[in-house]
């Protein structure tokens, strides 16, 4: 029996090496290894072998079943390994499968874009709580209570009086208390109002605001600033344009626009230099430092730059518009 399970071993060893084909190297190991093949008829005879002999016989089968399983295993990878893939292993005519992969928001694309541009202008980033007082709201923004001005800045408020910010300008007097001219910083944050919501107005949006504050500061500077910007932001050539407008922390107060060549004029930021009672309220003495501040929609940014004509797109979670970004 042990010189039949030798010849069966070197048997197997011939037609294995022999076979390039993977489907006819699963046919043989069938006929070696399957449950009715060549080997499993030893296994079966075993009692019939005379007992003095059966314990090395026994040894010998088990030897003989690891080397031919050892055998095909090791010719299946090298076939695998040519090339010759079966068809049961891998169909490379079949899609592949790819993991969904995530990106970010559009929003947040643009936060980043338009806070690294100016970053490059030397701004640092600043960062203030969604959830205010209203001195930081209005109050140290130069807007008194009971002044007309606030209906503007409407908010939500909480039954404690504090308020969900309805405008990032609150950081620009965050920042000034803990930090001293000369100063440069740009905020980008979440802001709210009690809006109803339609294709232009959501209560939730996103502003960035700009504060910078220095001895000799001036409006020229506030206009470079914001043309370096818009030209890196919307291209080359663009063209930006100041209205006066008013706002109680700026003096002068300026509506900005944007030219867009198929729309025309389109207001994208209000700025000024800051009023005079801000810069006292947190102890910059006015008469030695001046500085500009400007706030603009994020939203409207990226409605402008990609052509979104409803600003309930980027909250709706659809896959089908986040995907084109
Ligand atoms: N906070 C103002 C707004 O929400 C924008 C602004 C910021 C205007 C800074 C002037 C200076 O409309």
């Amino acid at each position: 029996m042990i010189e039949a399970l030798k010849k069966l071993e070197s048997d197997a060893q011939g037609e294995a090496t022999l076979v390039s084909d993977p489907k006819l190297l699963e046919e043989l190991k069938v006929k070696y290894l399957g449950r009715k093949g060549l080997f499993a008829s030893f296994s079966s005879q075993i009692s019939q072998v005379p007992a003095e002999e059966r314990r090395a016989a026994g040894q010998e089968i088990n030897r003989v079943k690891l080397a031919l399983e050892a055998l095909f295993a090791a010719r299946e990878k090298a076939l695998e390994s040519k090339g010759v893939l079966s068809a049961r292993r891998l169909d490379t005519t079949m899609p592949a499968t790819f993991p969904e992969l995530g990106s970010l928001h559009p929003l947040t694309q643009v936060i980043y874009d338009i806070t690294e541009i100016f970053r490059r202008l030397g701004f640092n980033l600043a960062e203030g709580p969604e959830v205010e007082t209203e001195h930081y709201n209005f109050e140290a923004l130069n807007i008194p209570l009971n002044h007309p001005a606030r209906d503007g800045f409407d908010t939500f408020y909480f039954e404690d009086g504090r308020l969900l910010r309805s405008q990032t300008s609150p950081v620009q007097i965050h920042v000034m208390e803990r930090t001293k001219p000369p100063l440069k910083v740009i905020a980008p944050g979440k802001v709210f109002r009690p809006d109803a919501t339609d294709a232009t107005h959501s209560f939730m949006f996103h502003q960035i605001e700009g504060l910078m504050v220095d001895e000799g500061v001036s409006f020229a500077d506030l206009k470079g600033v914001l043309l370096a910007f818009a030209e890196e932001f919307f291209g080359a050539g663009t063209k930006i344009r100041f209205r006066p407008s008013f706002f109680p922390f700026t003096e002068p107060s300026a509506e900005v626009d944007v030219h867009f060549p198929s729309r025309g004029w389109l207001e994208v930021l209000g700025a000024g230099m800051v009023h005079p009672n801000v810069l006292h309220g947190v102890k910059i003495d006015p008469e030695r430092f001046t500085g500009f501040a400007f706030g603009m929609g994020v939203e409207r940014m990226a409605m402008l730059k990609y052509g979104v004509e409803d600003i309930r797109h980027f909250f709706e979670n659809d896959l089908r518009f986040l995907k084109q970004f």
